[in-house]
């Protein structure tokens, strides 16, 4: 289909160009724009007032957004069609958390398997917490979960942010990448006999995890033999055949789906990890905390839709201003993983010059995310955001009600959060401290904020397990959301095979065990410097002193 017109949008960009956002806030006395901007559900506060909008815009943008078809697009998702058209597969993430819930509108089988496999993971958790003798194991301390990209990063990110909310679980660490050291420091932190080990990969094809896998189940064996090795072994896979070749017998591996997506799979078993660290109830309400924003999703119109909300704006920054990043940056270390889920969530899924009609999408598409904690951000690439040469919209996520008793500190956070979002809107104006007059005119330039710089600001009561459900849900919504309005299909990734290939033949060169013919000539240049100068290598050649 093509996309809709874009010229009204582009007319209300070049219109607000030199509008001034501080002013836009101000002038908005009886709160119609705030009312258009600002929305809650349960415990997430959304505010987009800090955007360079105002209501002839937004109602642009929701007049694209209806012509691009969203609902029907929403519609089709939720009801399990194919929308990964170039894969032929529906991306039912949401039947995943939907329970009986109407507002997805599945099969029984389906809806069947779903449930049968999470009340799996949650015996199985709970089994390994708290009653793992019954798999005749004895106390377990460690659980190391190996896995890469979507069978990483949501599980990740969601076992920092609330591994408090679980009690005398065991520890959850996290094996992703192929550079050998966290995988050495495990092998060499953790006592085998009180240790399991999960694979989790979708394809159980993925060139890391199987290495990591093997390395953590040799070491298991190593230690304890085969058999004990075995017992502690699990894994999440939607190809359990190779999971079994691979040494994990079948009642120890719990199944996904071609209809979840790696980047929207933390709902499935993908999520043992979580249930072991936080507990099966906490996992549920994880689950349920999505659900309450799917429900939202599904029902509300597109105007009050926050998932909506937030992909408009997104996309006006984006595609109409032309801001090529965003930053996100959450107000609590538990969410420092955040940035990087978004990253894959919405890079991997959005980041396509090409539609699903296969000609090229006429306007920019994804930005790069990118961010890292606050404060902690703010001392290092802050100065950009204010002074630099390009605007960076930037996401602020902060957490209302603390889970410690150091109340200066959380009112210090908050100050920051509230702060920053003031500063870029507002720039150094009259009575601001930065602003004071300058005699040297140069150093009074150097010093000026211009402002005017928009952000977004999100605001969970607390951090539990819900709330964090909401807040992920609303991003996966919203990056759905767009790519019905780029036209891109969100839910393939092509674009990261050509590298896979390349390196499962650059390898075996690497090995000297294979030729190097095939390769282009910078790679092989690089190949010949690393041969040279490995350790193996390179002792006899190295010059001896005073040559
Ligand atoms: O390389 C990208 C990717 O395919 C992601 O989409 C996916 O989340 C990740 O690799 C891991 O894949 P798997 O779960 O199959 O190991």
């Amino acid at each position: 289909m093509a996309l809709p017109d874009i010229t009204p949008l582009a007319q209300h960009a070049a219109r607000l160009a030199g509008q001034s956002l501080a002013g836009l806030v101000a002038d908005d006395a009886a709160g119609a724009r705030a009312g258009m901007l600002v929305g809650r559900l349960g415990p997430l506060y959304l505010d987009l007032t800090r955007q360079l909008l105002d209501a002839p815009a937004w109602q642009a943008l929701l007049d694209y957004a209806d012509a691009a078809g969203v609902d029907a697009a929403r519609d089709a998702m939720l009801a399990g069609a194919p929308v990964n058209r170039s894969e032929n597969r529906a991306a039912l993430h949401a039947a995943l958390r939907a329970g009986d819930g109407g507002h997805v509108r599945i099969g029984a089988a389906v809806r069947d398997e779903i449930s049968a496999t999470l009340a799996r993971l949650a015996a199985l958790a709970t089994t390994l917490r708290e009653a793992p003798r019954d798999l005749g194991l004895p106390r377990i301390t460690d659980v190391v979960s190996i896995g890469i990209g979507g069978s990483d990063l949501g599980p990740r990110l969601a076992c920092q942010s609330l591994a408090r909310a679980g009690s005398g679980g065991p520890r959850v660490h996290f094996l992703a990448n192929v550079d050998g050291c966290e995988a050495a420091r495990l092998c060499s932190a953790l006592d085998p006999a009180s240790t399991v080990v999960i694979l989790i990969s979708k394809s159980f094809g993925t060139r890391e995890t199987l290495l990591n896998g093997r390395v953590m189940r040799d070491w298991l064996a190593a230690a304890l033999g085969r058999e004990q090795a075995d017992a502690r072994l699990f894994a999440v896979s939607a190809n359990v055949a190779a999971a079994q070749a691979f040494g994990v017998a079948p009642e120890r591996v719990l199944p996904m789906w071609d209809f979840v997506g790696g980047r929207y799979s933390l709902w499935s078993a993908v999520g043992l990890p979580i249930a072991i660290a936080i507990g099966a109830d906490g996992f549920a309400q994880l689950l349920a905390g999505a659900r309450a924003m799917d429900e939202h999703f599904a029902e509300a119109a597109l105007a009050d839709s926050l998932p909506v909300r937030l992909a408009l704006v997104g996309f006006w920054n984006r595609s109409l201003l032309g801001h090529a990043s965003r930053c996100v940056v959450p107000y609590d270390d538990r969410l420092a993983a955040l940035p990087g889920y978004l990253q894959q969530l919405e890079m991997e899924s959005n980041g396509k010059r090409v539609g699903v009609d296969g000609q090229p999408v006429p306007l920019p598409t994804v930005p790069v995310v990118w961010g890292s904690v606050g404060s902690n951000a703010q001392h290092a690439y802050f100065q950009a955001l204010h002074q630099g040469s390009d605007i960076v919209p930037v996401d602020l996520i902060g957490v209302i009600q603390p889970d410690h008793d150091l109340a200066d500190n959380h009112r210090a956070l908050l100050a920051n959060l509230l702060g920053q979002g003031a500063a870029l809107m507002l720039g150094s104006g009259d009575g601001d401290g930065a602003g004071d007059a300058v005699a040297d005119t140069a150093l009074a330039a150097q010093k000026h904020f211009p402002g005017n710089r928009p952000s977004t600001t999100i605001l969970l009561d607390r951090l539990t397990p819900q709330a964090l459900g909401l807040l992920l849900a609303l991003y996966e919504h919203a990056t759905f959301v767009q790519s019905v309005l780029w036209g891109v299909n969100a839910f393939d990734q092509w674009g990261v095979e050509l590298g896979k290939t390349l390196a499962g033949r650059i390898e075996p060169a690497l090995a000297q065990a294979g030729s190097d013919d095939e390769l282009d000539p910078v790679t092989r240049r690089l190949l010949a410097e690393i041969r040279s100068r490995r350790a193996d290598a390179n002792v006899a050649a190295e010059p001896s002193s005073g040559a």
